[in-house]
């Protein structure tokens, strides 16, 4: 079959995948694109899933990313509840789970992440909850009941962001995470504090420290959660957010160069030219740092597919350099962080605004350059903050922190 009669095909069939479709059309693509997703649901972003949509405030139809009618109108054939098995870069084609092939001419893989698993004894019996999908969110949302006893295993992005709806929700929360303080390899000591007394302030029973060794239950039902100090806390269900994995599994059966995802170059091509990734399975050379990053994130997920579409087109300029960004709301904590930071990477933070207000913006440095900023109630400053990643230059920390000294004349 002739190049120009095989489609382009993207495997993923979430925020990633639908923005690549939608980037192709926007591109002036006019050849057949294959949008290939093993969830039932069409695309739909996960943010809301621990924050508006678990608490009840957003409905469904907000979640998803593009209306029903889109695909058809856009001529992207949108194909859900069917998951690729294989691929063949020889032969360029994927095999689907369920016997059918699609040849491409370009693949794009958005395949994602998957939660990590808890590996102890009882973690598989019920009540014990994970939440990537829409339904692992609709079976979180309905333990949390007033006065439920709620385990929480990992203070990370999703065990804060349950524990803060579920005290909403009037749960008992117990967060049990294995490090010192909560997000402490994305944010270090200093801010990881605001997290905790942010939590604690909201009647979170915080522990760290600690070591899960089982989980307890009768019935084939789940009941608490046994430490390695010996002790139990009694739950009537456990939410474990203990860390992703990228979904490399295809294409490392491929032969496609894997490493902490799947490696890309900044054009978002994988070690086959005529494979992209994008989104958080891509571990992408970035030209402002000169290295491979991974990033885990909502607004990265958004953005790459822009970049791979058009590089699949054949645009030499498609280049991604986009300066990662991530939010979260917890309670009436709002934040935006703008940045990249190794965990141990930084020699200093300053901070504009004092932390015990929860009103302030921290900034990671390292050598007097500033590697990453996060707003904390405090809006319409990612821009300006940004700008100081991207510019690498070495600024003056007292200036940093009067904010009295626009963010641009630092
Ligand atoms: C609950 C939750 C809340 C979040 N909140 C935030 C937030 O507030 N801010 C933020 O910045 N980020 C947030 N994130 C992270 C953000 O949602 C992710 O970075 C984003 O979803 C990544 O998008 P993706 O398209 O790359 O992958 P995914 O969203 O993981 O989608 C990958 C898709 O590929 C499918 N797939 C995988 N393998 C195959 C196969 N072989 N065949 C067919 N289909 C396959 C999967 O089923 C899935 O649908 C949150 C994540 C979660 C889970
Ligand atoms: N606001 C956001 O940006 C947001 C919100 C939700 C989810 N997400 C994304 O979703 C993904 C999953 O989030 P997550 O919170 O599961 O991962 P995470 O990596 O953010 O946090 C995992 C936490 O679990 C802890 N941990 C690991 N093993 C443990 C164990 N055995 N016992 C106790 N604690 C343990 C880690 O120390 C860490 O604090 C990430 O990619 C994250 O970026 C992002």
């Amino acid at each position: 079959m002739a190049d120009s009669e095989r489609p382009i095909v993207i495997v993923g069939a979430s925020l990633g995948g639908a923005k690549a479709a939608e980037a192709l059309r926007e591109a002036g693509y006019r050849g057949g694109i294959v949008l290939i997703g093993e969830e039932h649901e069409r695309p739909y972003e996960r943010p809301p899933l621990s924050k508006g949509y678990l608490m009840g405030k957003d409905d469904r139809e907000k979640i998803y990313v593009h209306p029903p009618q889109w695909y058809a109108e856009h001529d992207v054939t949108l194909r859900l509840g069917t998951a690729v098995a294989a691929i063949d870069p020889a032969a360029r084609t994927v095999t689907l789970a369920d016997d059918g092939q699609v040849g491409y001419h370009k693949l794009l893989l958005t395949t994602g992440s998957e939660p990590r698993r808890l590996p102890v004894p009882g973690a598989d019996q019920d009540g014990v909850l994970y939440l990537r999908r829409v339904d692992d969110s609709d079976r979180i949302k309905a333990a949390l009941r007033p006065g439920a006893r709620i385990a929480v295993i990992g203070a990370g992005w999703i065990g804060l962001e349950v524990a803060a709806a579920a005290r909403t929700a009037g749960a008992e929360v117990t967060v049990l995470e294995a490090l010192e303080l909560p997000l402490l390899r994305v944010l270090g000591r200093e801010v990881a504090q605001v997290f905790a007394d942010l939590h604690r302030d909201h009647g979170v029973d915080l522990r760290f420290g600690v070591q899960v060794t089982e989980l307890t239950g009768a019935d084939g039902k789940v009941s608490g959660v046994k430490l390695g100090d010996g002790s139990e806390v009694a739950a009537d269900a456990v939410v474990v957010g203990i860390g992703i994995s990228p979904a490399t599994a295809l294409a490392e059966a491929a032969g496609l160069e894997v490493d902490n995802g799947i490696r890309t170059d900044q054009h978002l091509r994988t070690s086959d030219p005529d494979v992209y990734a994008a989104g958080d399975v891509a571990n992408a050379h970035h030209p402002l740092f000169d290295r491979h990053i991974r990033v885990e994130h909502w607004a990265n997920a958004l953005n790459q597919p822009q970049t791979a579409a058009r590089a699949m087109l054949g645009q030499p300029d498609a280049v991604y350099d986009r300066v990662p960004y991530f939010f979260t709301d917890q309670y009436d904590l709002g934040m935006e962080y703008v940045g990249y930071v190794e965990p141990g990477g930084y020699d200093q933070v300053v901070f504009r605004g004092d932390p015990a207000t929860r009103e302030f913006i921290a900034f990671w440095l390292s050598g007097g350059r500033v590697l990453a900023g996060m707003n904390v109630n405090v809006w319409d400053v990612t821009d300006p903050i940004r700008e100081l990643v991207r510019s690498r230059r070495v600024v003056d920390p007292k200036a940093l922190a009067d904010p009295d000294v626009p963010l641009g004349e630092v």
